[in-house]
């Protein structure tokens, strides 16, 4: 059913008043990232850490230290879910890069994944090597890796305000373990709000793809372990996202995959610009 979601689609109480300030999260950051850089801007001093251990997005963190924390008080908490193939990653890229533009500050970071022992669980349950994982064992992972996910990363830089995009959260959990895998539902309930502390995302953008375009598009890669199951599996998923999304209205904007990037991505701002402002463009 979905409650814990459901009664709280957009979380209000994820989102405090008061503006906090962001230095925190540069020693946040310093202490999981094995490389901390800075380079100065025009109008601001970017600091970019990244995490060496993972390869591809993992926890990117671009923060600046202006007034822009006055548009922001708290980070916006915004996530991406869809199928596989549903060209999340794309729209990721083009939502950091429109924030780069605007002058607002962001961290991209991914589930499973974005902290060093969160990618580490990433990688035990995307080998395709361990078929033998039994649907308790994955859920449990799914919600360990989350768990450190949350605290270390997503949190602090919220509180931080900065304005966290992460590709896939806890949603994925409903559509894979809950309706792909046929988990309860009241147990993933429990684990999400104890993996979360609670936290919601304030915006979901469902990028929507029939399975066969989805997995059409990754065909030509090595498949990972959850890539590899059936199509049955994958539609599952992708109607547990809708069903998803059709229950929390507020927090849900579903759009059409087969539209074209750009399209796709001007519709994503338009649904940011109240949420976010103008930035400092
Ligand atoms: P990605 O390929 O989009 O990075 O996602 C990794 C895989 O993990 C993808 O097949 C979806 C799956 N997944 C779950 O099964 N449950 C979850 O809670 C999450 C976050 C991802």
């Amino acid at each position: 059913m979905i409650r814990l979601f459901s009664e709280s689609c957009r979380s209000e109480s994820c989102r405090s008043e008061s503006a906090t300030h962001s230095e925190s999260l540069h020693s946040e950051s310093a202490t999981h990232s094995e490389s901390l850089h800075s380079e100065s801007a025009t109008h601001s001093e970017i600091l970019t850490a990244e995490s060496s251990h993972s390869k591809g997005l993992t926890a990117k963190l671009s923060l600046q230290s202006s007034h822009s924390e006055a548009l922001t008080p708290r980070g916006l908490f915004i996530t991406f879910e869809g199928i596989e193939g549903s060209g999340k990653s794309t729209q990721v890229q083009l939502l950091v890069n429109a924030l780069k533009i605007k002058g607002l500050p962001y961290l991209t970071t991914r589930e499973p994944g974005g902290t060093i022992i969160s990618e580490a669980i990433r990688s035990i349950l995307l080998n395709p090597e361990y078929a033998e994982m039994s649907p308790e064992t994955e859920l449990l992972l799914y919600c360990a890796s989350r768990a450190q996910h949350t605290s270390e990363l997503i949190i602090p830089a919220l509180e931080s305000g900065i304005n966290v995009i992460c590709d896939r959260y806890f949603d994925s959990t409903y559509a894979y373990q809950g309706a792909a895998r046929d988990l309860d539902e009241n147990l993933i309930d429990t684990l999400t709000k104890f993996a979360t502390s609670g936290h919601i995302p304030d915006i979901t953008f469902l990028i929507d793809l029939s399975v066969e375009k989805g997995l059409a598009r990754i065909k030509h890669r090595t498949l990972d372990r959850l890539e590899k199951e059936a199509v049955e599996f994958h539609q599952r998923v992708r109607q547990q996202f809708l069903s998803i999304a059709n229950k929390c209205p507020s927090r849900y904007v579903v759009l059409d995959g087969d539209k074209t990037p750009e399209e796709i991505h001007q519709r994503i701002v338009s649904a940011l610009q109240p949420l976010i402002g103008e930035g400092n463009d």
